[in-house]
Parts: structure tokens; sequence; C-alpha cells
């Protein structure tokens, strides 16, 4: 599982905690690929760690997640997607067929189905596909009619996406494979490793239309959450409202996420917003379509709308109004 990137388009949310840690509803981020995949049948994984390993460490010391058995690779410095699986594979003694996901993918595609079409297609590497809207944020991976996959072209021009199926972040994978990854610099497997694969006809796809989303951006992360509320996901809806909150009966929450700790005063109005654990909306505060970061506060008759994101602790005053804002803002050092 990789799960040691920056998380640098999460910020502020990602300042204190590890992208993968953040809380998803009802539990991290990680939780939820992890038990999916045990679901599966998956019973040991391999988390390769660069950016605060620690905070894994802290939430799993007995070195098991959703009653799968984990191994940490923690990497000396960031090695990029191809760099992380060589480093965790041959950390863990990795020498047999074996599966990577990208630890901010949600999906409830059938991992069952991606090594049947492996084994089927002797093929070096199998990557699942999703389809969407806009594949400039994504790999975008053309396939001919069998599935074999015609091309690999990491975050193209949105004009030029030749297909809009793309890299879901799910892959079976030879050991062979790592023999392909130079070792001692940052590689990516999009760029380096999975075009030469596909230069040596050894890659293949399997598309699916299953639920998908990479919950790496802000609209992603709170679409996610809004998804899994509303039984968008095939094990049905979780309960919005942690039993741990406290929200005033003369409250409006609707269609919202509110955590264990998090305040909600008289008066206010929350609509289609996460609250994370100890956030507080004071009396008359509006908070809409946005993000509040744990224990920040959203004074009295303050605003917070379109996709704003507090992090940790931040404070809206009384009477302020955020429109599309992240605070503290990149680089302000606070
Ligand atoms: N250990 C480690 N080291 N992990 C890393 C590193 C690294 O240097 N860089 C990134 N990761 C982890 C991230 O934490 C994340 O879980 C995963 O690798 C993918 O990185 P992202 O930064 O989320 O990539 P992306 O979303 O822009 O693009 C990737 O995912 C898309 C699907 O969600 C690519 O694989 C695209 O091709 C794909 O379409
Ligand atoms: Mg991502």
């Amino acid at each position: 599982m990789l799960v040691g990137g920056f998380g640098t388009r999460l910020r502020p949310l990602t300042t204190h905690l590890p992208k993968q840690m953040l809380p998803v509803v009802d539990r991290p981020m990680i939780e939820h690929v992890v038990s999916h995949l045990a679901e599966r049948g998956v019973d040991d994984a391999v988390l390769s760690l660069g950016y605060r390993p620690d905070a894994f460490l802290e939430a799993y010391p007995d070195g098991h997640c959703a009653g799968v058995a984990l191994h940490y690779a923690v990497e000396p410095e960031p090695l990029d997607t191809a760099g992380a699986i060589r480093f965790a594979a041959l950390d863990a003694g990795i020498d047999d067929t074996f599966v990577v996901v990208n630890g901010d993918v949600l999906t409830d595609f059938d991992l069952g189905k991606l090594l049947s079409r492996h084994a089927e297609a002797g093929a070096e590497g199998t990557l699942h596909l999703t389809p969407v809207d806009d594949p400039s944020r994504y790999g975008v991976v053309p396939t001919d009619g069998e599935g074999r996959v015609e091309a690999f072209i990491e975050k193209p021009p949105r004009e030029s996406a030749p297909s809009h199926w793309i890299n879901a972040g799910t892959y079976v994978l030879e050991p062979s494979v790592l023999a392909r990854i130079p070792d001692g610099r940052k590689v990516s497997i999009e760029r380096e490793t999975f075009p030469a694969m596909v230069a040596d006809g050894t890659l293949y796809a399997v598309e699916s239309d299953d639920y998908w989303i990479d919950a790496g951006t802000p609209a992603a992360y709170l679409r996610a959450q809004l998804d899994l509320v509303d039984g968008h996901r095939a094990a049905g809806p979780r309960d919005a409202i942690s039993p741990e909150a406290s929200v005033s009966p003369a409250a409006t929450v609707r269609h919202s996420v509110v955590m264990a700790g998090a305040v909600i005063d008289d008066g206010a109005v929350v609509v289609d917003s996460v609250l994370l654990p100890g956030a507080q909306v004071a009396a008359g505060g509006e908070v809409t379509g946005s993000i509040l970061g744990p224990r920040s506060v959203v004074e009295e008759g303050a605003v917070v709308t379109e996709l704003s994101v507090l992090g940790e602790g931040v404070i809206v005053e009384e009477g302020e109004v955020l429109v599309g804002e992240a605070r503290p803002e990149e680089g302000s050092g606070a």
C-alpha cells in the first residue's frame, strides 16, 4: 500500500496527519482501504511509508489494521511510486505475484477480477481502470479489444487524452517488475515503469465502473464521505453524525458528516460539509460545502462556504466570511 506521499493537495489538513490517516466518516481512510482488501482475502499488507510514518505506527501499535497484519517499510527519502514499491517489496521479502494499491483510493472493485485476468493473460502487470469525465488529473490508459494496454500517459493535457479510462490505482504485479526499477533514485511507476512494460507488451488492464474515488483533493475527500453516508457504496449507508458529537436541536444540519467531539450550537447551519473531530460551529455560524479540521472553530455568525478548508485549531472570527479559502494559507508558516 502506497501511503507515503505528502498529501500536498489536502493541505492544511495534512500539515499534521498523512492523507491516509485523515478520518473518513468513522475511521481513518486507510482502514476503509484495508478492510475492503481484507474482505477480498488479503491478510498481509506492507505499508510503504515516507511522510509521517509515526502516525501509522501509533495508530496500529500491534501491527494489525482491520484484521490484516501490517509490515512497515519506511523510506529513507521519498522514492516516488515505483521506487517506493521496490523499496517496500524488498524490505518485506516479496518474491511472488503481489498487489499494489494507492492508499487514497476508495472503491468497491472486486480485486478477484484483477487477479484472475492477470493469471489468464499471463501478464507481467494488470491494472484496474475506471472511467472519469476529466482524465487530465490521472494516468490515462487506452487498451486494445483484448485488454492489453496500448499506452500509459500520466496526467496529459485534457484535450489530448486518448481515453476516459484511467489508472484506478490497483495493480497486480509479477516480481519481475521490481527488476525494472532502478535503485537509488526517485522512479515513477506511471512515467517510467508502466510505459516500458507497454513497449514490451506485458501490461494488461481490467475496466470496471464500480464505485471509485481518489480522495486526495478537498473536493474528493468531502465527496467520498458524503457518498458513504448517502449509501452510494456497496456496504450501505453509514451514520453521518457521531454519537459523540453535540448538535443543538435548534441547529440545522443537512447532508453533512459530524465527527466525535464536534459541537454545533443553536441556530448554526451546516450543509454538505464535514466537521472533523472537535470542530465547533457557534451560534448563527454557517458552514456550506466545506471541511472543518480538528478542533477548528467557526465563531458566532461567521460564514464558511464553497469548499473552504480549515486546518487544525483554526479560528474563523465572529462575522468573518470565507469563500473557497484554505486557512492557514500555504506558506503562511502558521
Ligand atoms: N511511499 C511513498 N513514497 N508513497 C508515495 C510517494 C513516495 O514517494 N509518492 C506518492 N505516494 C503515495 C501517495 O501517498 C498515494 O497513496 C499514492 O502513492 C499515489 O500518489 P498520489 O499523489 O495520490 O497520486 P495521484 O493521485 O496524483 O495519481 C496516482 O493515482 C491516480 C488514481 O488515483 C497515479 O497512479 C495516477 O496514474 C492514477 O490515475
Ligand atoms: Mg491520489
